[in-house]
């Protein structure tokens, strides 16, 4: 009789013991690997619109057409690391993202022009660039135009070479 409780008592707690199983498995599943690799470096990939792999040919959308990269001018991103301090770094840090994404490496991943029409043309390009309005979806703030000129913007993007070419 007492062997019989016994063996009645294991099939009963049998589907509990599998239970927990299965809900081990799903859990163990399910979100675990998704921040393993590229942290904070965004290569982003849209459905329908350029990937990483051809970020580097799409100049994005604003004013800024072409942009002459010469040697790299020390007193132009001098300049503009006063303007990124001032106006930028409120949301951007270079070592790690922040408000917006980690500006380390930017100039290795996207067109000179793509960057330059970021920053003079944020509210067009997270609606209309592909590779912007990703980062929108993935961000949730809008980056917003710091009343910046043409000018200051190539400093900007003189200091952000200078910081990769460390
Ligand atoms: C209010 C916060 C905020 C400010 C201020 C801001 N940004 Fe952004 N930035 C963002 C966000 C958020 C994104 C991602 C796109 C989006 O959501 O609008 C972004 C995206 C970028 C990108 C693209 C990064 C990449 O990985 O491709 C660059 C470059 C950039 N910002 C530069 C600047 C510069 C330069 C300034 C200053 C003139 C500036 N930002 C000011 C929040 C900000």
């Amino acid at each position: 009789m007492k062997r019989k409780g016994r063996l009645f008592m294991r099939i009963l707690m049998l589907p509990v013991v599998l239970g927990f199983g299965v809900a081990g498995i799903l859990s163990s599943c399910g979100g675990g690997g998704s921040n393993s690799g590229s942290e904070g470096q965004d290569t982003v990939k849209v459905a329908s619109g350029p990937t990483i792999a051809d970020s580097m040919t799409n100049p994005g959308i604003g004013p800024v057409k072409h942009v002459e990269l010469g040697n790299l001018d020390g007193v132009m991103a001098k300049k503009g690391q006063g303007i990124f301090e001032s106006k930028c770094a409120t949301c951007h840090k270079f070592e790690s993202k922040y408000v917006g994404p980690q500006l380390g490496g930017v100039t290795k991943r996207r067109m000179p022009e793509w960057i330059m029409n970021q920053m003079l043309n944020p509210a067009e390009m997270i609606k209309e660039d592909p590779m912007s309005k990703a980062l929108f979806a993935k961000y949730l703030v809008p980056m917003t135009f710091q009343n910046i000129t043409q000018d200051d913007a190539r400093a900007i993007l003189e200091y952000f070479r200078q910081n990769d070419a460390k």
